[in-house]
C-alpha cells in the first residue's frame, strides 16, 4: 500500500468510525425530543439540546469527510505519473483553497446566530462542495436525475444529503420555534436517513473499483 492508497481509506474509515455512530445517536435523540414534546415519555430538558448538538457534530463531520474524499480524488490524479494534472499546481492550490473555504463555512455556520449569516454560510459551503464536485476528476456517474444511474451515484447521493444536513444546521432556531419547520425537518431527515443508507451501499460498492 502506498501513502495515497492509505489516504483513499481515510474517507470511508471516518464515515464508518465517526459519522454513522453519530447518525444513530442523532436519530435516537430526535425521537426522544418528539416523545418529550408530545408528553409520551418523561425526558430530561437536556434531550433537545443534545439532539441539536449531535446534529451539529454530524453535519460538520460529514462536510469534513466529504472534503477528504474530494482532496483524495484530486491528489490521486496529481500523483499519477501517466496522467498530467490539468492546470498544474495553481489549479490544485485553488481547489485545495475552495475545500478549506467550504470547511471554514460549515464551522462558521455552526456558530453564527443571525438568519442572514446562517443562510450565507450554508449556501457558501454547499456551493463549495458542488463546485469541487463539478471538476472532471470527480466521478459523478450521471448528471441527469431522470436517468436511473444518477440515483446510484455516490457523489450525488452524498452532496444531496449533505445539503439537507446543512439546511437543518442553518435552521436550528426555526425548527425549535415553528411547527411547520419541525414537520419539514422531520420529513427532510427521513429522506437523509434513506440517502445515508444509499451512500453506505454505493460507497462500499466504490471500494470494489
Ligand atoms: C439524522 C437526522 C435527523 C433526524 C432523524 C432528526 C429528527 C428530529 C425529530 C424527530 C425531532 C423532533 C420533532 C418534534 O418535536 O416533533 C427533531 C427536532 C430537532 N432537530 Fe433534528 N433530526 C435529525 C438531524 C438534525 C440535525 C442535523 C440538526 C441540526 C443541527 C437537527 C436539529 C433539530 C432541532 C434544533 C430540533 C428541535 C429541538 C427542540 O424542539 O428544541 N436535527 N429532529
Ligand atoms: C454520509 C455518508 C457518505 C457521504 C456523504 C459520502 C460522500 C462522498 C463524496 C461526495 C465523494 C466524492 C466523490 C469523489 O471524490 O469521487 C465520496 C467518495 C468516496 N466514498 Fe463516500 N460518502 C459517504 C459514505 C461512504 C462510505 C460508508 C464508504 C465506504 C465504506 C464510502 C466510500 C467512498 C469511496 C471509496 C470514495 C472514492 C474516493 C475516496 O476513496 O476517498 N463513502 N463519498
Amino acid at each position: 500500500m502506498t501513502a495515497i492508497n492509505w489516504f483513499s481509506l481515510l474517507h470511508p474509515v471516518l464515515m464508518i468510525l465517526f459519522v454513522y455512530p453519530v447518525v444513530g445517536a442523532t436519530i435516537r435523540l430526535g425521537l426522544l425530543v418528539r416523545e418529550r414534546r408530545l408528553g409520551i415519555t418523561n425526558q430530561l430538558a437536556a434531550v433537545p439540546v443534545e439532539h441539536s448538538d449531535h446534529g451539529r457534530w454530524l453535519t460538520v463531520a460529514v462536510v469534513f469527510t466529504v472534503l477528504i474524499a474530494f482532496v483524495y480524488s484530486f491528489l490521486k490524479i496529481w500523483f499519477e505519473p501517466a496522467e498530467p494534472f490539468t492546470g498544474g499546481v495553481l489549479r490544485l492550490a485553488l481547489l485545495l483553497l475552495v475545500a478549506a473555504g467550504s470547511f471554514i463555512a460549515v464551522v462558521a455556520l455552526s456558530v453564527v446566530k443571525k438568519p442572514a449569516l446562517r443562510a450565507i454560510f450554508a449556501l457558501l459551503c454547499w456551493a463549495g462542495l458542488l463546485g469541487l464536485g463539478s471538476e472532471p476528476e470527480i466521478w459523478r456517474v450521471s448528471d441527469n436525475p431522470f436517468n436511473t444511474s444518477f440515483w446510484s451515484s455516490h457523489y450525488w447521493i452524498g452532496v444531496l444529503l449533505t445539503g439537507l444536513l446543512l439546511f437543518s444546521l442553518a435552521a436550528r432556531p426555526e425548527i425549535q420555534n415553528s411547527i411547520r419547520m419541525r414537520r419539514l425537518h422531520v420529513t427532510s431527515n427521513v429522506l437523509v436517513a434513506l440517502l445515508l443508507a444509499v451512500a453506505a451501499i454505493t460507497g462500499t460498492r466504490n471500494l470494489l473499483w
